[in-house]
């Protein structure tokens, strides 16, 4: 049976925008205190009034990529029972290599591998046993297409990392869920104006019959965060797209 989480302490970086923003709700939703982080100070104003009918999260406003931020967050939050990030900046990243930039490459890197090794090397050791890490990959590190070489790499080298951090931060919990195509902002940066015939096309060639909701991935979140025999594990949550 899953744990109750109420009263649980989360933090989710990434949390004002998409499939965060949706975790939030859900678990203030379930009376947890939820803190969310972000670097846009607007952002995270606009997610407390969008969760005004959930409840009440605390907002952090720091850069995840930035050691000395990172030390300043936990400073500030204090104790930490689950910690989730699903933060990427991937501004630049999907594209044919002749044209993939190095500063794009490395803005990614940064915002998907470093800045969760950091979040576990500054968050880890205020974490009770029960603790919990969820980090984000998805699935263009198994069904690539051209333009995906630096997410799809990105993804793949952080799975190896959750899998590595299971075994050295036991026993505490780490896990990745890796979304397929879910309707989420972050379109605006993969595909700007050609997101919707892109999602659309996915939607009829999934087994489901459409792409994910921010909600489907906040669910499989909080499923992983309840379930303490779960750790070192990728939760796929794609619509069986891995399938065709
Ligand atoms: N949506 C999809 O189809 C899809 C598919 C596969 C995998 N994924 C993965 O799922 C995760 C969540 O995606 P999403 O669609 O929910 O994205 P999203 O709506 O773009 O939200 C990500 C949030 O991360 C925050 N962030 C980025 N860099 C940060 C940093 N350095 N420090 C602190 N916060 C930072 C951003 O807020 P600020 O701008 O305020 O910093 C942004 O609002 C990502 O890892 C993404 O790669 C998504």
């Amino acid at each position: 049976m899953n744990r109750n989480l109420e009263g649980q302490r989360v933090v989710i970086v990434g949390g004002n925008s998409g499939m965060g923003l949706a975790l939030c709700a859900q678990l203030l939703t379930m009376r947890c205190e939820v803190s969310i982080v972000g670097r846009s100070r607007e952002k995270l104003e606009a997610a407390r009034k969008r969760l005004r009918e959930f409840g009440e999260p605390r907002l952090h406003q720091a850069d995840v990529t930035r050691e000395e931020e990172v030390r300043r967050l936990f400073d500030e939050a204090g104790t930490v029972d689950h910690l989730v990030c699903t933060a990427a900046d991937i501004r630049g990243s999907y594209e044919l290599l002749p044209r993939l930039e190095l500063d794009a490459l490395d803005r990614a890197i940064r915002s998907k591998v470093v800045a969760p090794i950091l979040l576990a090397k500054h968050g880890a050791p205020r974490m009770p046993a029960h603790g919990s890490i969820t980090l984000t990959s998805g699935i263009a590190a198994y069904r690539p297409r051209p333009k995906g070489v630096a997410v799809a790499a990105i993804n793949a080298a952080l799975e190896g990392a959750v899998r590595a951090m299971a075994v050295e931060l036991a026993p505490l919990r780490i896990n990745a869920v890796s979304p397929g195509w879910v309707r989420t902002p972050i379109w605006d940066d993969v595909a700007g104006a050609d997101s919707e015939r892109l999602l659309a096309s996915m939607a009829e060639r999934l087994p489901v019959g459409r792409v994910g909701t921010a909600d489907d991935i906040a669910d499989a979140i909080v499923f992983l965060l309840g379930n303490g025999y779960i750790t070192g594990t990728v939760l796929h949550v794609e619509g069986g797209h891995r399938l065709v």
